[in-house]
């Protein structure tokens, strides 16, 4: 935990709401110069914090910014969040999550920023990344062969529908393969990157955006017509520190469940499922296909019936569900 962090964690903590400068100074081993050039730094953060002389430090309010240290202590012990590589901004978690891979991090090493100035969405598109939103990166190393890797990506996506439906009530389905809708519009996104050698998964890494309390108005007319927020949907503002807990602790449960018992998913995917059943269009690497998305494979992948019988697999592709 950083200085600023066990500031906030003393300041929020305090019965009184005070804190003195000496008690701070004491509890963090630093000098009382070097904690009134911390509190200086939070103010610039946007965390009002007001000094009563004889009295000390008092929280008076603080900015929407995920409380990496709550997290942190909430997830001690899990797998998933073992470590904790909070940034007020990034590139993109999924490359700094690569990169930590890459040198040797642990599994379970979750990336998270508060926003992100080139943040990745699947099929080469750009994903928006305003502040107020989660941004989370998930350090994988599953002992699996890599034609079972789509399956971890929709076990991560029955864990985000899940935790959505936990933590506001409101129900959220699957498109095929991993795009969460509430009200038929994208509120998260799953973006898995990896690296494997023959036929061995190295390392993957799960990318998932979420939209929580951002202010979308800034965004492309056509990103806005097909996405919602949490906040949107649910009236109130979310606190995405408690949304991270119920996520990250949902998706180790699924990541478990998984390599034990692979089917577990497939059905747990079909029963919050959005497309199965329903007329689509799916634009992949073959071109459009059109016609009835009948199931999923037990390797994940789709299966559509066009309109003259006939059935294809898709393994990867962009799906646009028909209105009815
Ligand atoms: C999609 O196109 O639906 C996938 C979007 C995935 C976005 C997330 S945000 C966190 C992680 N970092 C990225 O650059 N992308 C993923």
């Amino acid at each position: 935990m950083t200085n600023r962090e066990d500031i906030l964690t003393l300041l929020r903590s305090s019965r009184t709401g005070y804190v003195s400068g000496a008690e701070l100074a004491g509890a963090l081993g630093v000098s009382r110069t070097a904690v009134w050039k911390h509190i200086r730094a939070l103010a610039g953060d946007g965390y009002e914090i007001e000094a009563v002389p004889s009295k000390g430090y008092r929280l008076r309010s603080a900015p929407d910014l995920i409380r990496a240290a709550d997290l942190r202590k909430a997830l001690t012990g899990a797998l998933f969040g073992a470590a904790v590589d909070y940034h007020r901004s990034l590139l993109s978690t999924n490359t700094r999550a690569m990169n930590l891979a890459q040198e040797g991090a642990p599994e379970g090493t979750v990336v998270l920023a508060e926003v992100q100035t080139g943040g990745k969405g699947r099929l080469g598109r750009t994903w928006a990344s305003p502040p107020g939103n989660i941004h989370l990166s998930v350090v994988l190393r599953p002992p699996l062969p890599l034609h079972r890797a789509a399956l971890v990506t929709l076990a991560s996506a029955v864990a985000a529908a899940t935790a959505i439906r936990e933590a506001t009530g409101l129900t959220a389905g699957i498109k095929w393969p991993n795009d969460i809708l509430i009200q038929g519009r994208k509120v998260a996104g799953i973006l898995t990157e990896m690296s494997a050698e023959a036929d061995r998964i190295r390392h993957l890494v799960l990318g998932i955006g979420v939209n929580v309390n951002a202010d979308l108005s800034g965004l492309p007319a056509e990103v806005q017509d097909r996405s919602i927020t949490l906040a949107a949907a649910a009236g109130r503002t979310l606190d995405r520190t408690d949304v991270l807990i119920i996520l990250l602790r949902l998706m180790e449960g699924w990541y478990h469940r998984f390599q034990i018992s692979p089917a577990e998913v497939i059905q747990a995917w079909k029963s919050l499922n959005a497309t199965l059943g329903r007329r689509i269009a799916v634009n992949g690497p073959g071109g459009t296909k059109q016609g009835i998305a009948e199931d999923i494979t037990e390797e994940g992948l789709l299966v559509l019936r066009d309109d003259s019988g006939r059935v294809h697999t898709v393994a990867s592709g962009d799906v646009t569900i028909e209105k009815t």
